[in-house]
């Protein structure tokens, strides 16, 4: 009658592909439970190691859920425990995990009427709830693990890319709140014709990089010449870290969704423990909290 549900983290856009491209990071993550009640609807009876709203229509856990009920006949309620060790305006899917983590549990209670993909839709009213954008770039890799292309959002058309076996991904989180909704007033709302073409060449070239396990073009197509330059501004020692990570082996280096923390992707796990030393000397430099990440992806 009830399930315990790890909720993962994930690193959104992968610098080129903004709102389209994430990946699972399978060792960091939340843990929710969640019961089935007699009483019907949603209600979020615990959260424990984040001040968020308990009221289901604020909380994008009961929100998600919500969503996925309008669309299915439960002749019961649920009741979900959150237990968050994700920090929120982390920049690695913090309400990704729990809108995701709730869809899925609640599927499981109900015999899966719904498969991952089709629970990706719910889970993005989630994310609409806590950054006013229904993006579905966190919320796709959470839900199917590895890294995950959203081809498009309307009609949904999710792809899940194979990745090669020796990839791991660096991840930094300085501890400053950044809110999604405050890094995405900074973009502007068009881009050159010139960026966009650099830009999806990047994107096709991760992705076909990615598929036949190719890490110098990999490498290569980490880049992001849109969104990156707009908002590390907002991360302190941004440029620091991501020369410290090409110092010690990165391929390639970027803000993890929309910040503050910082990714690097290497080849190999030895590389990435070596950067994720060379990124905290950078912060034990200027005193600044962090926590560090190393992640099989
Ligand atoms: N693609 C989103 C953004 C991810 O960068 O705003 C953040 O949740």
């Amino acid at each position: 009658n009830e399930v315990k549900v790890f909720c993962p983290a994930t690193i959104a856009n992968l610098s080129c592909g903004f709102d389209v491209l994430g990946l699972c990071l399978d060792n960091v993550g939340d843990e929710m439970i969640v019961r089935k009640s007699a009483e019907k609807g949603v209600r979020i009876t615990k959260i424990e190691g984040a001040n968020l709203p308990l009221e289901t229509e604020k909380n994008v856990a009961g929100v998600a859920l919500l969503a996925m009920l309008e669309e299915t006949n439960a002749g019961f309620g649920f009741e979900i425990e959150i237990y968050k060790h994700i920090k929120a305006g982390s920049g690695i899917g913090s309400s990704a995990a729990s809108s995701a983590g709730a869809v899925f549990g609640a599927n499981e209670l109900l015999g899966r009427p719904f498969s991952r993909k089709e629970l990706v839709k719910f889970a993005m009213q989630g994310e609409k709830l806590a950054s006013g954008n229904a993006h579905a770039d966190n919320v796709a890799p959470a839900l199917l693990g590895g890294f995950t292309l959203v081809r498009s959002s309307n009609p949904l058309d999710i792809i899940k890319i194979d990745s090669p076996n020796e990839l791991y991904a660096t991840v930094i989180h300085p501890q400053i709140e950044l809110k999604t909704s405050d890094a995405r007033s900074v973009l502007k709302q068009t881009v050159s014709l010139k960026s966009a073409i650099t830009q999806w060449g990047n994107v096709g070239g991760l992705v076909a990089g990615l598929y036949t396990q190719d890490y110098d073009l990999i490498g290569r197509s980490l880049h992001d010449e849109i969104v990156e330059p707009l908002r590390s501004v907002l991360i302190p020692g941004f440029d620091l870290i991501k020369q410290s990570a090409y110092e010690n082996g990165a391929l390639g280096s970027g803000i993890s969704g929309s910040g503050p923390s910082i990714f690097a992707l290497s080849r190999g796990k030895e590389t990435a423990e070596k950067i994720a030393k060379g990124m905290c000397a950078v912060y034990d430099e200027i005193n600044l909290p962090y926590e560090i990440h190393v992640c099989k992806v």
